[in-house]
């Protein structure tokens, strides 16, 4: 379990509210003028999507798939989160941009709940028009809404009827953005500093967090979430309950990957 939160990363562009909407509108107008193109889906380069629902897949043999050689590893191969039946699975998406992720976790079984957050207005009406011009009518729709990760009411978006929140709870690079905010809370801390504590309190307890990060190491993402804790709950935890290895490099003697990927689950903690 971590016990230090790292240091923080220095601000840029891509922490703002201005740079996502300059790009989700031009992506918008570009879709809107060739509906073939659907935007950005991030770290596409390193397949991160693929690797997703491969891990989340309850038939995927995650020990021998995780744990391949090409790991930079040392920790140990994943558990598999079994808990999750695609069925039945409630999905929130944060940060979901274009809803790639949750069209393709439709697509491949996921027949739940599935609700896509993003605080840009133009995000959000990419993922909706790109929702509606969706051929496949047997499926069920994905759902979008423009909710802030950091200061949306929870009543907005926690489901109603699943013991207090989600199953699953997806981030495909919003902790990294919001990690480059230079924007402070009214605790004085930088903002992504409470992104854990929002996580804890979407989850339902035995819920599932998997987060996916250029910015952060593996080692880094587990002292920002096992550090968290959410407002007058003391007793539940994120703790690390399994990882997706990517190919690894080496540079300067020193062997890392270019983005990590992290499953932790909400755990009572005595
Ligand atoms: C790197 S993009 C990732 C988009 C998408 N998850 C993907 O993988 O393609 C980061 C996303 O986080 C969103 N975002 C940043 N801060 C946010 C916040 N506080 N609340 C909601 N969304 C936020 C941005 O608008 C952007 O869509």
């Amino acid at each position: 379990m971590a016990e230090s939160k790292p240091t923080h990363l220095e601000p840029s562009k891509l922490g703002t509210k201005a740079y996502w909407d300059a790009l989700y509108t031009t992506e918008l107008s570009t879709h809107a003028s060739d509906p073939t193109l659907e935007g950005t889906v991030w770290f596409d380069d390193s397949d991160a999507e693929a690797k997703i629902l491969s891990y989340l897949s309850p038939g995927s043999d995650s020990d021998s798939e995780h744990s391949s050689s090409s790991s930079s590893s040392s920790h140990p191969s994943p558990s598999h989160p079994h808990n999750l039946s695609p069925p039945t699975a409630s999905i929130l998406d944060l940060g979901c941009g274009n809803g790639s992720l949750l069209f393709s976790l439709r697509d491949d079984g996921w027949s739940g709940h599935l609700l896509g957050v993003d605080y840009s207005e133009q995000s959000v009406a990419l993922a909706k028009s790109i929702a509606a011009s969706r051929e496949n009518e047997d499926l069920k729709s994905v759902e979008f809404k423009v909710w802030d990760v950091l200061n949306g009411p929870l009543s907005d978006i926690l489901p109603p009827a699943s013991g207090g929140g989600w199953d699953l709870v997806l981030d495909k690079g919003t902790f990294d953005a919001v990690s480059l905010s230079s924007e402070t809370d009214s605790l004085g801390r930088r903002i992504n500093e409470g992104y854990g504590e929002r996580v804890l309190q979407l989850l339902k307890v035995g819920g599932i967090f998997l987060v996916t990060s250029c910015n952060w190491t593996e080692a880094e993402l587990q002292g920002w979430f096992e550090t968290s804790t959410a407002p007058n709950d003391e007793k539940t935890k994120l703790r690390m309950a399994g990882r997706i290895d990517y190919p690894s490099f080496s540079f300067g003697g020193v062997k890392g990957q270019t983005i990590s990927t992290l499953c932790f689950e909400k755990v009572v903690v005595e």
